[in-house]
């Protein structure tokens, strides 16, 4: 792969190549597949990386030889009035961590590049699992998000690509869109890194004050006592969850469901997910946890 020549290289001495350009990114490719028989491992974020994506790129490091993080904020999966202008951006602190965790190659594209022609006049159908949930309450998110995504398989070709299961049904919407465009790409979802108080890591948790943090904490608590109540059947599960949500006044939840895994209905027995959206202060939060129905 490309060091000294590489187009920009951090602090002169690393091996990361920040690369911005599609060209620059197939080059760098090109010359990494020929230096050794690379299995390439995408990481797609938006910066303003953390612990959990820490473990996103450890993940593709032990399934790969050759790791690409993509750092870009996308326009198309924001809606109006949401967060997209302070969206939290940190590109310096962002390449470091990149580089502390075995990226070979950062590809941090303008909006220009990824979006020559703005709306972009082709987009991806994310289908009826688009519009619940999450996609109920922002109604092109998805289509965004696995836009954006589809370019970033067609850029880098990855062999494996790592999601995190903090996003689930983005997971889920991933696995789909690989599995119906025939993408020749395995989508591997990671675990959900947590605070020592339990908040699953979140860009957006910078928003919430001390307070709304406290409050926060009720939904990783509701969804450790919904597993726990595992037992007791999806109605079991949904009671226990909604009693700790219930009992927390600073926490607005928009859902409280629990799905099968691929998101259809819950089995009656075996793994489910349990997922909560809920508002605290202005910040919209979500959560998911797997629970084993008996
Ligand atoms: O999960 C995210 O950070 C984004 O939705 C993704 C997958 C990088 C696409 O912009």
């Amino acid at each position: 792969m490309r060091d000294d020549t590489s187009p920009t290289t951090l602090g002169g001495r690393s091996r990361v190549a920040i690369v911005t350009t599609h060209s620059e990114l197939r080059e760098t490719l090109a010359e990494a597949d020929r230096s050794r028989a690379a299995r390439v491992a995408l990481v797609p974020t938006m910066g303003a990386l953390h612990r959990g994506h820490a473990s996103l790129l450890d993940e593709a490091r032990r399934m790969a030889d050759l790791v690409v993080a993509s750092i870009f904020v996308n326009p198309l999966q924001f809606g109006a009035g949401e967060d997209l202008a302070r969206y939290p951006r940190s590109l310096e602190a962002d390449l470091a961590m990149c580089q502390q965790h075995g990226v070979s190659v950062v590809f941090a594209p303008s909006v220009d590049v990824v979006y020559p022609a703005w709306p972009p006049v082709v987009t991806v159908d994310p289908g009826p699992t688009g519009s619940i949930l999450e996609g109920a309450s922002r109604p092109e998110h998805f289509r965004g998000v696995l836009t954006v995504v589809a370019k970033l398989f067609g850029l880098v070709t990855p062999n494996v690509a790592i999601f995190g299961e903090k996003d689930y049904q983005q997971l889920v919407l991933v696995r789909q869109l690989a599995t119906d465009l025939c993408m020749p790409v395995e989508v591997v979802g990671a675990e959900t890194v947590r605070g020592l108080d339990g908040l699953a890591l979140s860009s957006r948790n910078r928003y919430l004050s001390d307070s709304e943090r406290a409050c926060a904490l009720a939904l990783s608590r509701a969804l450790a006592a919904g597993a726990a109540a595992g037992s007791g059947g999806a109605t079991g599960v949904l009671a226990a969850a909604e009693a700790v949500l219930g009992s927390e006044p600073g926490v607005a939840v928009d859902y409280l469901t629990l799905r099968g895994t691929d998101f259809g209905e819950p089995p009656n027995a075996g793994e489910a997910r349990l997922l909560v959206a809920a508002k605290v202060g202005g910040t919209r939060l979500i959560d998911n946890l797997a629970v084993q129905l008996s």
